[in-house]
């Protein structure tokens, strides 16, 4: 297939219109290298790392691909500011912001030549990220894992309002882990797609292979949304998710809610495989995941079933 003309393919050097969304726990070096070597834009989630530990897995997907890849940075995260800091000095080409207003560190990102993407629920956000010289957006309806919009705008709704409302490129994220689905996001107007939780649940991903075998389990519907006072994620329900969920609907108070939740608890469940007691962030999409393919067999699955979405749709 060729995306030589792409507009997401050639702002980021790549061959395929296909992002790794950054994420905690799952997205490290051998993930991202894994993603940017079958010709997608791999990228590394630094919200679970120490500036030290960025530097180290920026160091080693270097050496494991000659091609384009990024880093995911939260900006309201404990070290948004210094992963910044690690970027610029290890001159990564690539970076993606997300949680945090893109007004403080694009210019400083652009100023050195970093082409810029800001991670956005909404067509206003967009709007904004694009005035604050974002090269492109994610736009990233409420099936998705991980923190939340809070108006919790499906992925259907936004994507074209997003498309329609600037004129840098979108990146449609959410519920997206199939060819199909990438074609209707680009029927919606993106010019590429961001998948997270079906890369999550990919063999080269560092999520433990319990938090992958509970993505293939589950239906869409497990995967819901908590912590709405405070910070939404969408997460698997288990023991953990339901007490936190009844305590908040008792009225607990939200530093209460917030101190069961603790530090580790997405550590808990993605990284170290704990199903009941730690947070398995994790999308709608899980209705779809049915296996844990590699990286190269996911895109060339994704690349076959987005060409044969056109055929279906020209045959009717
Ligand atoms: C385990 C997990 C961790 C995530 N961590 C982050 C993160 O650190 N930063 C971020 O911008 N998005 C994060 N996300 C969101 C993804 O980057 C991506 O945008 C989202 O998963 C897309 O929706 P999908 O899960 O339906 O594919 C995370 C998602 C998952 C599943």
């Amino acid at each position: 297939m060729d995306f030589s003309q792409n507009e997401i393919c050639r702002l980021f050097g790549i061959q395929f219109p296909v992002v790794q969304g950054g994420m905690v726990w799952a997205s490290g070096w051998r993930l991202a290298s894994a993603v940017s070597n079958a010709g997608g834009l791999g990228l590394l989630g630094s919200g679970s790392m120490k500036p030290e530990l960025l530097e180290e897995h920026i160091d080693k997907t270097v050496v494991a691909t000659s091609r384009p890849f990024g880093v995911n940075i939260p900006l309201a995260g404990t070290y948004g500011a210094a992963h910044v800091d690690v970027c610029l000095q290890k001159k990564v080409k690539i970076v993606f912001t997300a949680a945090g207003s893109p007004k403080i560190h694009t210019p400083r990102l652009k100023e050195a030549g970093v082409t810029v993407v800001h991670v956005v629920p909404n067509a206003l956000l967009a709007k904004k990220a694009e005035a604050c010289g974002c090269d492109a957006v994610v736009a990233e309806g409420t099936e998705a894992g991980g923190h939340n919009g809070r108006e919790g705008l499906t992925s259907l709704v936004m994507w074209p309002s997003v498309a329609d409302a600037v004129s840098i490129p979108m990146i449609a994220a959410g519920g997206i882990g199939d060819g199909r689905a990438m074609r209707a996001a680009f029927i919606l107007g993106a010019k590429g797609v961001q998948l997270g939780t079906r890369f999550a649940a990919t063999v080269e991903s560092t999520a433990h292979l319990k938090y992958k075998e509970a993505c293939v389990q589950a239906d869409g519907g497990q995967a819901r949304i908590y912590n709405l006072q405070h910070m939404p994620i969408r997460s698997l329900m288990n023991d953990y998710v339901k007490e936190f969920c009844s305590l908040e609907a008792a009225g607990t108070p939200v530093e209460e809610l917030q101190r069961l939740r603790g530090k580790g608890r997405s550590q808990k469940g993605v990284f170290e495989g704990d199903v009941n007691q730690g947070e398995l962030v994790a999308g709608q999409i899980c209705e779809r995941i049915k296996d844990i393919p590699t990286v190269q067999e996911l895109m060339t699955r994704l690349l076959d079933g987005f060409e044969r979405a056109a055929v279906s749709i020209s045959a009717r």
